[in-house]
């Protein structure tokens, strides 16, 4: 909890911290909270996307981390996403196509465009986001996309406007929480040039490792969203 008042963070069950106390020291260093020490640590992308802020629901990084090599985002890509809910998804996108792509965000809410955008502020990724109140299953005003990543509840009916706004071999990707919506997505993409098209869900299981034996952690994320891939070919081709 951050006391904007006196500057502070309260950690429970620790104490308090002044952050402005650590400025100044060498990332490896300890530093004291009561009488606990801690490692000053540079923040990894993981530490950014545990300090969104959540509003909507987010998508998680085991499913976060398919959608990054299933449609090939790296440096320099032009990609678009909807909804962008709390930004989960946006940050991750957004720090993979750094320092010279553009990840282009459409979401139908401004209390979540405006939520959204604190959270890529507050990551320094706004150079890399271009947010826009637009309903992606009305029209897709880009073209020549990379890769277009859907996180709403009806994604079929954006397939269409997604085929014409992808390049050649882009990847169109979809997330649905249920097999329903699976299936009339992929009846859709099947009326579309689409091929490789692909549907599979990822589950999460940690090993806990102590000196008397090895065993799964009791807790598990299961199922959140199944994932679907498809590629855009032009139709001369079928
Ligand atoms: C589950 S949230 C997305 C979460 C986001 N992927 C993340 O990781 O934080 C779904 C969002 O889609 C938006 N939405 C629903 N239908 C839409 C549409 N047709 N066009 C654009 N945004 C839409 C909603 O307003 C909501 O903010």
């Amino acid at each position: 909890m951050i006391d904007t008042k006196h500057k502070t963070d309260h950690f429970k069950g620790v104490g308090v911290l002044n952050p402005s106390d650590l400025i100044g020291k060498e990332y490896g260093s300890i530093f004291t909270v009561n009488t606990k020490e801690f490692y000053l640590l540079k923040p990894t992308l993981m530490d950014k996307f545990k300090a969104l802020k959540r509003k909507a629901q987010i998508i998680i990084p085991k499913d976060a981390a398919h959608i990054i090599l299933h449609c090939d985002i790296t440096p320099g890509k032009t990609i678009l996403e909807a909804g962008v809910g709390s930004g989960g998804l946006t940050t991750i996108l957004a720090s993979m196509i750094q320092p010279d792509g553009m990840v282009i965000s459409y979401d139908l809410r401004s209390d979540f465009i405006n939520h959204a955008q604190k959270n890529i502020d507050n990551a320094k990724l706004h150079d890399f986001v271009t947010i826009k109140e637009k309903d992606v299953t009305k029209a897709i005003d880009e073209t020549n996309l990379h890769a277009i990543i859907l996180d709403i509840p009806n994604p079929w009916d954006a397939v269409k406007h997604a085929w014409n706004a992808l390049e050649t071999g882009g990847t169109l990707c979809t997330y649905s929480p249920l097999i329903s919506q699976v299936e009339n997505t992929i009846k859709t993409m099947k009326q579309y040039s689409f091929i490789d098209i692909k549907t599979f869900e990822t589950l999460y299981r940690e090993m806990i490792v102590k000196e008397q034996g090895t065993r799964p952690s009791f807790d598990m994320l299961g199922h959140t969203g199944y994932l679907t891939f498809a590629r855009k070919v032009t139709s001369e081709l079928l």
